[in-house]
């Protein structure tokens, strides 16, 4: 196993030597999309959905990914084959590229580029930390609002995240929850949140990110029989809930147990909640809905 391997320029090379220019618009404004997959003892979870979303953010973002889908798959387990990586973090970046040189400033002409790479697997919040449950901070600093930047591109402006994660970090909290303009519940820095109230799982429903485990926490609470709602929440919902927890590739369903430094529903990970990640690590142990790392390789 090796700290990782990242495809630029059309190499394979180790993190350190993977860079881009000073002047790629991607770097100097943030003018770039993403996608973050991960691999579990070698298999990749949901790599087409993946793939499609990155390619609906390239879209939103009016940029062109310069490797067809299939490309863009094979590059990806490339990375995770020759990073040695069993369990892998996995992302798929176009940046805008550089402005024409000496030419007019005009991001039509810019030649937009790929950058793919595969990291041992990242947890936002450590498998020690979700025993005990995280503790979530509700902060000041607001989502940008959708009509500015549609969360559903999932994109490299990062600002308003960072600021609620610095909030939640200085308050002594794991990480932060941030409200939408209007003052609902959205989402934090890497994952979507949820709510459980009276059996009933609760979801904001606007500026947020369709998580691709978002999407995974609806399929398990059908298979479980549990009703689950996309909801306009305030505040109050999350602080009088029976359970919370937050959906992340990084991370999977990790639990939270207290709200701005007081004790959420019995103040321990909640049986449903940890019902529901239970399942989803066994499912994904078993291979569910996963693509063979190995099968994509040439
Ligand atoms: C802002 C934001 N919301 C939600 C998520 C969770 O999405 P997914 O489940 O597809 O990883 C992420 C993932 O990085 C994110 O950055």
């Amino acid at each position: 196993m090796t700290d990782g391997v990242a495809f630029i320029d059309g190499e394979y090379v180790s993190p350190d030597e993977a860079k881009v220019s000073i002047f790629d618009i991607g770097f100097s404004r943030g003018d770039a999309v993403y996608d973050t997959v991960s691999a579990w003892k070698g298999y990749f979870f949901r790599l087409d959905d993946h793939v499609a979303r990155f390619l609906r953010s390239c879209a939103g973002a009016r940029l062109t990914c310069p490797h067809p889908p299939e490309e863009v798959k094979r590059i990806l387990a490339t990375c995770v084959h020759r990073a040695g990586l069993e369990d892998a973090y996995v992302q798929m970046i176009v940046t805008r590229g550089r402005f024409p040189s000496g030419g007019p400033r005009d991001p039509r002409l810019c030649q937009n580029r790929f950058v793919g790479f595969a990291l041992p697997y990242i947890w936002i919040i450590s498998p020690e930390r979700q025993e005990t449950g995280i503790d979530l901070a509700l902060v000041e600093n607001r989502r940008t609002p959708t009509e500015a930047i549609d969360p559903r591109i999932k994109n490299f402006n990062w600002m308003d995240l960072q600021r609620g994660l610095f909030e939640a970090l200085d308050r002594g909290a794991d990480t932060a929850v941030l409200l939408t303009p209007a003052g609902y519940l959205s989402e934090g820095p890497g994952f979507n949140l949820f709510l459980v109230r009276e059996g009933v799982i609760l979801t904001p429903r606007t500026n947020v990110l369709e998580g691709i485990t978002r999407a995974t926490v609806f399929d398990l609470a059908r298979e479980a029989g549990v009703p689950v709602q996309e909801a306009d929440l305030r505040p109050d919902a999350l602080r009088s809930a029976d359970e919370a927890f937050l959906s992340s590739t990084a991370g999977g369903i990790m639990p939270v147990t207290r709200v701005d430094g007081e004790p959420l529903g019995t103040g321990r990970p909640g049986p449903l909640t940890m019902r529901l990640r239970r399942l989803y690590w066994d499912k994904r142990e078993a291979g569910w809905r996963g693509t063979a790392v190995k099968d994509l390789l040439v």
